[in-house]
């Protein structure tokens, strides 16, 4: 196995454990937080092949995810809606109702953020929230300089998160929505434990301010060492700048 696929496999497997681990029961879901974009493919994929192996079912998992562009039709390839049900729900036995994405879409931005945090509080919190950071140090959309009490809103994106995701719109950047709903780094705080993913040397720089630095809101990951229960899942490129 190589890093990334080490990663994959561990994370898959620890959201296996949590998953059955937890006792379901009439109105008692396991809620799960997931990402988007390239680092988490490879533990949809592993758990994929879990689910298909008899291994884990996500019959009593509810899902929400951390974000959503602002203003792309639902149904296209770079929306977060079809990437999640592309590369994950479609392949295990959710059920639809049991899944949660912010609708970039909604006629009324605030109103779907203010809901979708009720919407967590109802299912009863989230148990563990699945993460990813950008090379910026941002976690869900949380750019550099978002407060650390945020909750779910409506976010600008940074320059450099354009940039990194022009790859998926033909590498054009004027393509890449501007904006995205995104929860905020309290609401992922609130999780009862938080696993971030972290692969790449150009991930390096932000998992050194992130774990080594003092907690800041310019590398809004950071504030995830005052949680008391998160673990970073990191290749050995992503650990290149560390002490
Ligand atoms: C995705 C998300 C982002 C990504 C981050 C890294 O839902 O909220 O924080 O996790 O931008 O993206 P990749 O994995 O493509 O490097």
């Amino acid at each position: 196995l190589d890093e990334v696929s080490n990663v994959a496999e561990w994370s898959a497997r620890y959201v296996l454990k949590k998953i059955n681990d937890f006792k379901p029961g009439p109105g008692k879901y396991f809620v799960l937080g997931l990402p988007t974009g390239g680092t988490p493919l490879g533990m949809y994929k592993k758990l994929i092949e879990f689910h298909k192996q008899g291994k884990v079912s996500f019959k009593y998992v509810k899902t929400f995810n951390m974000d959503e562009y602002v203003a792309l039709p639902r149904d296209h390839p770079e929306s977060y809606h079809y990437y999640m049900w592309h590369n994950f729900f479609s392949h295990i036995d959710i059920s639809p109702e049991n899944v949660h994405i912010l609708d970039g879409n909604a006629p009324d931005l605030h109103a779907e953020c203010v809901r979708y945090e009720e919407d967590i509080k109802a299912a009863g919190g989230i148990h563990l929230f699945v993460g990813g950071i950008g090379p910026d140090g941002h976690i869900a959309f949380n750019e550099p300089g978002s407060s650390l009490a945020s909750r779910t809103r409506l976010k600008t994106l940074a320059q450099e998160t354009l940039e990194a995701n022009a790859r998926f719109f033909d590498n054009d950047i004027r393509k890449v929505p501007k904006e995205a709903l995104t929860v905020g780094v309290q609401t992922v705080m609130e999780a009862q434990e938080v696993m971030i993913l972290v692969t790449g040397s150009h991930k390096a720089l932000a998992l050194s301010k992130a774990i080594e630095e003092g907690v800041n809101h310019m590398w809004t990951v950071s504030a995830f060492q005052m949680h008391p229960c998160t673990i970073m899942i990191c290749d050995e490129d992503a650990t290149q700048e560390l002490r």
